[in-house]
């Protein structure tokens, strides 16, 4: 567990650049077999470029896309005709397995603050379905982007009302807490009335929060009011939340929460009939 800990703080202690530099050398002998055995896809980027979560090949890759599209189905009734909205849309890993769901009345747009993550998107995907859209937002994160944009004044780059399905996998657990409350009140200006949202947390509540300050290996120490830091210096690398803060957080966006789906990231024993590491949240308009 402390070589875990100090191998996460020296992997903190970088720069998001030198993080970048350091998976791509990590993974390039493995990224060239992968070229010479003819184990790549086109819409997969080499495991060096897979910045959001660990790396697998392409064929693991792809059915994680199709896993997340199944609880999308599941958990906010996505189908083929939505208008969706894909927060830290990263590599592209869920906008995969949409592509071939989403029809032409529906579309699917996604902004991330990772340049390299939303240019390979628009060079590929973006390419062949011309009803999905990839932006760049050159916002600050500890964790993946040094630009000086604040993600508390961020307004989102469309209309209100535009979308009826919004989702984000794993970005409310990087983002720091004014940050998601400012993500909360755009959510609600460009989510239509009957719409709904589906988002991936780390939640605690009074039960299980003196566990997961101290479990093994993935764990939260730093204490603050509501919610709880990985790393008391990179407040982007990992953030839980109390389950009744982040309810107050959502009212206070007008939103209200619908259901929490416990994910298995806090189990003792691995209960095998949870799909989903992170727990989810459903929420929409109140
Ligand atoms: C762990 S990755 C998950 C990516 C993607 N959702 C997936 O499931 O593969 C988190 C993503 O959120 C993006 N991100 C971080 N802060 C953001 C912000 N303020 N606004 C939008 N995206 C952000 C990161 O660049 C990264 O691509």
């Amino acid at each position: 567990m402390i070589k875990t800990r100090k191998l996460r703080d020296l992997w903190y202690g970088l720069s998001s650049k030198q993080r970048f530099f350091v998976r791509r050398l990590y993974y390039w002998p493995v990224d060239m077999l992968d070229k010479v055995m003819g184990r790549t896809n086109k819409y997969v980027p080499p495991r060096g470029s897979i910045y959001t979560g660990s790396p697998s090949g392409a064929k693991k890759y792809l059915q994680q896309g199709q896993n997340q599209l199944q609880l999308l189905k599941d958990c906010i009734t996505l189908s083929p005709s939505d208008k969706v909205l894909d927060i830290g849309s990263g590599v592209g890993r869920t906008a995969i397995a949409l592509s071939t769901y989403i029809n032409k009345e529906g579309s699917y747009d996604g902004f991330d603050v990772v340049k390299q993550g939303v240019d390979w998107c628009n060079n590929g995907l973006g390419m062949d379905f011309p009803n999905f859209k990839f932006k760049y937002v050159p916002i600050f994160n500890d964790l993946y982007n040094e630009s000086k944009l604040k993600a508390t004044e961020f307004n989102f780059p469309y209309e209100d009302d535009r979308f009826n399905k919004i989702f984000s996998f794993s970005l409310f657990t990087h983002m720091q807490k004014e940050e998601i409350q400012n993500y909360f009140f755009e959510i609600a200006r460009v989510l239509k009335k009957e719409g709904l949202c589906f988002s991936t947390f780390f939640l605690y509540n009074s039960e299980n929060e003196e566990y997961i300050g101290e479990k093994p290996n993935f764990n939260f120490p730093h204490k603050e009011d509501d919610f709880r830091l990985m790393h008391k210096d990179v407040k982007s690398g990992n953030i839980a939340f109390h389950e009744d803060g982040l309810k107050t957080m959502l009212s206070k966006a007008n939103l209200e929460c619908v259901k929490i789906i416990d994910g298995f990231w806090k189990d003792k024993i691995r209960d095998t009939s949870k799909k989903e590491y992170q727990d989810i949240v459903v929420f929409r308009l109140k």
